[in-house]
């Protein structure tokens, strides 16, 4: 079997490697990068510590407003799906890279599996809310992390072909963190203790975009009475330039740091404050109270068993959780065991005979 795997945001790389490991021995596997994120503290970095197969195409796209982002990707991916012509197309999340494979692949009848369907908002204010209900009604596939995903879907009236296969960001943890435990200098470098900071990323548009809301989110931090471990995404960077933020001496920003330095970073912070969907996981896996700088989160579960406090950007909500939250008690396996790679491959390889060949029947398209 043929696959393209599109990849183009610093989530999708993060979560590229236990399907490829999971297909590679048995199948072909083209990884095509949109080049949506090209800095390489935000790209090239993962490869390197994730051990990523070099990408086969660099579309080199880059940064754009939302239509000609995910136009410019549109053209190029289309050229190089109709030169491989795959057996299946395989997205991830919800970034603009996700929606522009989607929409190539089903307009050229290629069978197209989402990893990471059904995840919800409810709130279309949000551009990858819009990047997940087409490809989810567009996907044939449906890898679900979570159950509620599973449900969110059937609501939708999307029922076929989909599978609850937990998280392959849990499957990354599980095999990354040792690795990094052994290489990861940051915290002597940052010349922190474990347990003696908090850790914070914000990157989100409603975040960035809204001058009000970036100033709530500088003013709670700046009043916080312990070390501040800031990663700034360079949107963020951008935004905090343009409200001229300043911050106190406590709150110490540093440029995006690589995969074994945040997990690094995120076991060893007293709390996290995000509003990152990657990095609320993370929190959950971790056990490490999370505070979500969002008004609304996708990943309820970690709210419902109590380790994730959804607190939105109010300065005085933000402080009163990050001195008062204090989650204890079970973490259930709400995404699942860790082997969420191979579970994808191995349904791939399955609905090989079958259903990507009955999909593409549907479809008119000869395999
Ligand atoms: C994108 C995803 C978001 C995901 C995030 C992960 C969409 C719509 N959004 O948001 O879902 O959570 O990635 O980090 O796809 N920039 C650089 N260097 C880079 C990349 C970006 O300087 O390597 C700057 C550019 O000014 C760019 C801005 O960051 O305009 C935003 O980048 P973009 O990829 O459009 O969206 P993200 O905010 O990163
Ligand atoms: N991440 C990273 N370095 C950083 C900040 C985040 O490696 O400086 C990791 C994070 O731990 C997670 C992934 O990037 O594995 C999530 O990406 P991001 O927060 O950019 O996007 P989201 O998950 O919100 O889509």
């Amino acid at each position: 079997m043929k696959i393209v795997s599109i990849v183009g945001a610093r989530p999708e790389f993060v979560q590229a490697t236990p399907i490829s490991r999971a297909l590679r021995p048995h199948h072909q596997e083209i990884l095509v990068h949109t080049g949506q994120h090209y800095d390489y503290a935000m790209s090239q970095t993962f490869f390197e510590e994730l051990n990523i197969p070099a990408p086969d195409y660099y579309l080199g796209v880059g940064s754009g407003s939302h239509a000609k982002q995910t136009a410019e990707m549109m053209v190029r991916m289309e050229e190089v799906l109709l030169a491989e012509r795959p057996d299946v197309v395989v997205v991830r999340g919800d970034t603009n890279s996700t929606i522009a494979g989607a929409l190539v692949a089903a307009k050229l009848g290629m069978p197209l599996a989402h990893v990471e369907a059904g995840e919800r908002s409810f709130d279309r204010s949000m551009p990858e809310e819009i990047n997940r209900l087409v490809t989810d009604r567009l996907a044939d596939m449906h890898f679900c992390v979570s159950r509620t995903a599973v449900e969110h879907l059937a609501d939708e009236g999307i029922l076929g072909n989909v599978h609850w296969v937990g998280d392959v960001m849990y499957d990354v943890m599980l095999s990354q963190i040792e690795i990094a435990r052994q290489k990861s200098t940051i915290l002597q470098t940052l010349g922190v203790e474990a347990k003696g900071y908090a850790l914070v990323t914000v990157h989100r548009a409603a975040n960035t975009d809204d001058p009000a809301r970036l100033t709530q989110i500088v003013d709670a931090l700046n009043s916080v009475d312990e070390t501040v471990i800031f990663p700034v995404h360079p949107r963020t960077r951008k935004a905090l330039g343009q409200i001229e933020a300043v911050f106190a001496p406590h709150v110490r920003l540093i440029e995006p740091v690589g995969y074994f330095d945040i997990i690094t970073l995120e076991e060893s912070a007293r709390l996290i404050a995000t509003d990152s969907g990657g990095v609320q996981r993370e929190a959950y896996f971790l056990g490490v109270p999370c505070i979500t700088l969002r008004d609304e989160t996708e990943w309820h579960e970690t709210v419902s068993a109590g380790w994730n406090s959804l607190v939105g950007v109010e300065t005085e909500t933000i402080l009163d959780a990050w001195r008062n939250f204090r989650p204890s008690g079970e973490r259930p396996a709400i995404f699942g065991e860790g082997d969420a790679g191979r579970k994808i491959a191995d349904i791939l390889t399955a609905s090989q005979q079958s259903t990507v060949a009955d999909m593409a029947l549907e479809k008119g398209v000869l395999v």
